[in-house]
């Protein structure tokens, strides 16, 4: 499948990685799209609208407002307005290379030229792919700006690592243009969040989903703890499409650095046992638990109210104990009130990911789990398997995570319309 018949507005700032939003007008004409260009006022400094226009073979917009056609009038003639006009025929808003400047004005509801006007008028999916300087990318106001359009379900890319323009190392580089390509194929035709989907296949319309996520923070004093990797994005990409379902979404999550999609209601926890007492409370009402915490398996067996000084020690000895394991948990209390509740787990494993899944799924009596590897901590995308209760695995090709939560719900779509 290509992108015939697909209309995708490329919006390309102020940025030198300008240069490359070439290469992707010609990657994204040669795959069948139509392309629209509109550059802001700064990227016309890097690249010239002429080659746009010759590569898109579709004239280069700037400006809000063009002059009404020459007279004589007949009435009813109106000057073009590009942000109403190619909006309405927008499969896809894709900004490559975006600022910090134009990310900025998104993420505050900013209209003051033809792009920012263009993002809050399109109904279409956005994909943005930030370039910038590695201090500008570090700096907390766009991360975040970058956060908060996560929020809105905005498909982000990430920077790429390595030498910037500027002669600095680091984080900032504009993807290149085959991952931005393969990205927007995968959202036009696999397409996770529709900013403002009406419903989906498979809808939760009078179902309460709870949804827990990220990692937890075992206490061993004031100021330290033991964790892990787990970024959350997996439960929130749950949580917001559960959501956008019809669903009555609870996310219990431990610390992130994500923000809870709208509408959810969110319940902040630390540590297991925070989490344990949460879900335990909340999963009463529940009718899916998706339970993608990666949950501290051992806390510390005593806390130190006093930061536990080094002088005099050369080393130290920290006692865990196990935490309770909550899906258990949920499961004797889900037997012992007969209850249907669909109940979904995560296996996260370094080795023998099927088999160690498999396990856990008959241990936990699951309806099913998902099983990954740790490769994915971090990532926007993640490679999975799903297995059921009867034994079959499906293999899930490396994808978004939001793809991946949508996937996930369709089988809880699918199992609660059989029940
Ligand atoms: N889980 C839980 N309570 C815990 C630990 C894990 O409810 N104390 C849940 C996780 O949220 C996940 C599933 O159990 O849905 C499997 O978690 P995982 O960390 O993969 O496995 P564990 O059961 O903890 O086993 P191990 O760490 O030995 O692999």
């Amino acid at each position: 499948m290509n992108l015939k018949g697909k209309t995708i507005i490329l919006g390309v700032c102020g940025g030198i990685a300008a240069y490359k939003a070439v290469e992707l007008t010609r990657l994204l004409k040669k795959d069948g799209a139509d392309v629209w260009v509109v550059m802001t006022r700064n990227a016309r400094e890097f690249v010239a609208p002429l080659t746009f226009q010759t590569l898109s073979g579709n004239p280069v917009y700037s400006e809000m407002f063009l002059p009404p056609p020459a007279p004589p009038y007949k009435g009813g003639e109106r000057g073009d307005m590009p942000h109403i006009d190619i909006a309405k025929k927008c499969n896809l808003l894709l900004i490559a290379p975006a600022t910090a400047n134009i990310i900025g004005k998104f993420a505050g509801g900013i209209a003051d030229d033809l792009l920012s006007t263009l993002y809050l008028s399109v109904t279409s999916p956005v994909l943005i792919a930030p370039a910038m300087n590695n201090n500008m990318y570090a700096n907390p106001v766009v991360k975040d700006n970058i956060k908060r359009l996560k929020g809105f379900n905005i498909n982000f890319i990430d920077v790429g690592v390595g030498e910037l323009a500027c002669g600095d190392e680091g984080e900032g580089r504009l993807a290149e243009p085959d991952t931005i390509l393969s990205r927007v194929r995968e959202l036009l035709f696999n397409p996770p969040n529709p900013p403002f989907s009406k419903g989906v296949e498979g809808g939760l319309k009078g179902k309460t989903i709870l949804v827990t996520a990220g990692p937890t923070h075992e206490a061993i004093d004031p100021v330290r703890f033991i964790s892990n990797h787990s970024s959350g994005k997996t439960g929130y990409a749950v949580a917001s499409a559960a959501q956008r379902r019809g669903g009555k979404v609870i996310l219990i999550s431990g610390p992130t650095n994500l923000a809870p999609p709208s509408g959810v209601k969110f319940i902040p926890v630390k540590s297991a046992d925070d989490m344990r007492r949460e879900v335990l409370r909340e999963s009463e009402n529940a009718d899916v638990i998706v339970m993608a915490a990666a949950v501290s398996d051992f806390s510390p067996v005593s806390y130190s109210d006093k930061k536990i000084k080094k002088e005099e020690r050369e080393s130290i000895t920290l006692e865990l104990k196990k935490t309770p394991d909550i899906l258990e948990e949920i499961q004797s209390s889900k037997l012992k009130a007969q209850s249907s509740k669909l109940i979904v787990g995560f296996a996260l494993e370094t080795e023998d990911i099927v088999k160690n899944a498999k396990e856990k799924l008959k241990n936990k009596h699951l309806d099913f789990i998902i099983a990954n590897s740790v490769n994915s901590f971090g990532s926007d995308s993640n490679k999975v398997a799903i297995i059921d209760k009867k034994g079959n695995v499906e293999d899930i090709p490396l994808m978004p995570k939001d793809s991946i939560a949508e996937i996930i719900l369709d089988k809880v779509a699918q199992i609660l319309k059989k029940d």
